[in-house]
């Protein structure tokens, strides 16, 4: 069986001073990586003062099993911060083959009770953050024809969950950007993928409940690993990992109901057709979705 390294490449691992970025981290660097492990340190919901720390911790591990990594203490949240994260990796090691955007906060609120500060700094951190890393390695990454990111979305986002409108409207954002992200840079050698984890963690120990001790963020590091990569030839995906399933999630749609001159009473009388997901498709892109109706057109 040939072992999967990532001798000489260089990864940017953002949020990786503890639960799922540093268990990527770790098992990047054991497979050759060299890492940049990011994180502003700080409370679940964002609070705190900050500290590079959490960070060195864990490049202390890496270091101490044999393996190369340095700590970045800027924070995802802002245009500056992400430049710095990347501008840390390019002075250190002088390349990005490989960017995953994990850091992430929580602010939990029904949406009665939403304020706008909590939802501007759940927006900031995990979709700015997100946008302000990928907008700084993209040129970079364009230049050197390669390169894989891998992003952080949500059950949360991408099925919903109660009290979660902030956190759900940046996952799903980050759906979007990399979507877009992976047909723009698919002529460039730049895949971007999505991962979608379950895995327990300070963020969810409580949420999980008694589901938590069989979720591992362990059982999530490989499908990550395999997503950044240089034989993952797969982009604009999103992959659900926890508790040791691993499997694709997408966005499908149905066959439909077709009439050219449609009124309310034909929605109304063909809402099963409309609804049935019977040979479904799942389109690459916008266009082809909009392309379905072609062949039902006469
Ligand atoms: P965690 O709280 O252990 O890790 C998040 C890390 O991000 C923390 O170390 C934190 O200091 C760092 N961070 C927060 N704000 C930052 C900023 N502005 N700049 C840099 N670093 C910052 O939580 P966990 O569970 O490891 O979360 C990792 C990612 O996975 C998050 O994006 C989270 O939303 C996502 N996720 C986790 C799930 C789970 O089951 N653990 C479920 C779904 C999504």
């Amino acid at each position: 069986m040939v072992e999967m390294r990532f001798d000489n490449k260089v990864a940017v691992i953002t949020g990786a001073g503890g639960g799922l970025g540093r268990c990527h981290a770790l098992l990047l660097a054991s497979r050759g990586a060299k890492i940049v492990i990011n994180d502003l340190g700080g409370a679940v919901d964002g609070s705190g003062e900050g500290s590079v720390s959490p960070a060195q911790k864990v490049v202390d591990e890496i270091k101490k099993a044999g393996g190369d990594a340095v700590a970045d203490g800027n924070s995802v949240s802002t245009v500056e911060g992400g430049a710095g994260i990347i501008k840390t990796a390019m002075d250190e090691y002088g390349k990005i083959d490989i960017l995953i955007n994990n850091a992430g906060i929580l602010r939990d609120k029904s949406f009665a009770k939403l304020t706008p500060d909590m939802l501007n700094i759940v927006l900031d951190v995990h979709l700015h953050g997100t946008i302000n890393t990928c907008k700084a390695v993209w040129d970079i990454m364009k230049k050197q024809q390669y390169g894989r990111i891998i992003n952080t979305t949500s059950a949360a986002g991408l099925f919903g969950n109660f009290g979660q409108t902030n956190y759900a409207a940046a996952k799903m954002g980050i759906v979007g950007v990399s979507k877009v992200l992976g047909i723009e840079g698919a002529k460039n050698n730049i895949m971007v993928n999505v991962l979608a984890p379950g895995a327990k963690t300070r963020m969810t120990e409580e949420l999980l409940g008694p589901m938590a001790d069989k979720m591992s963020p362990e059982q999530v590091s490989p499908i990550v690993a395999y997503l950044a990569h240089e034989d993952c030839s797969v982009t604009g995906e999103i992959f659900s990992a926890g508790a040791g399933r691993t499997a694709k999630i997408f966005v499908g749609a149905a066959q439909g109901y077709f009439n050219e001159t449609v009124t309310i009473e034909d929605i109304r009388d063909n809402f099963g057709k409309i609804c049935d997901e019977t040979g479904y498709a799942i389109p690459k892109n916008a266009m082809e979705e909009i392309g379905m109706v072609m062949p039902m057109m006469k």
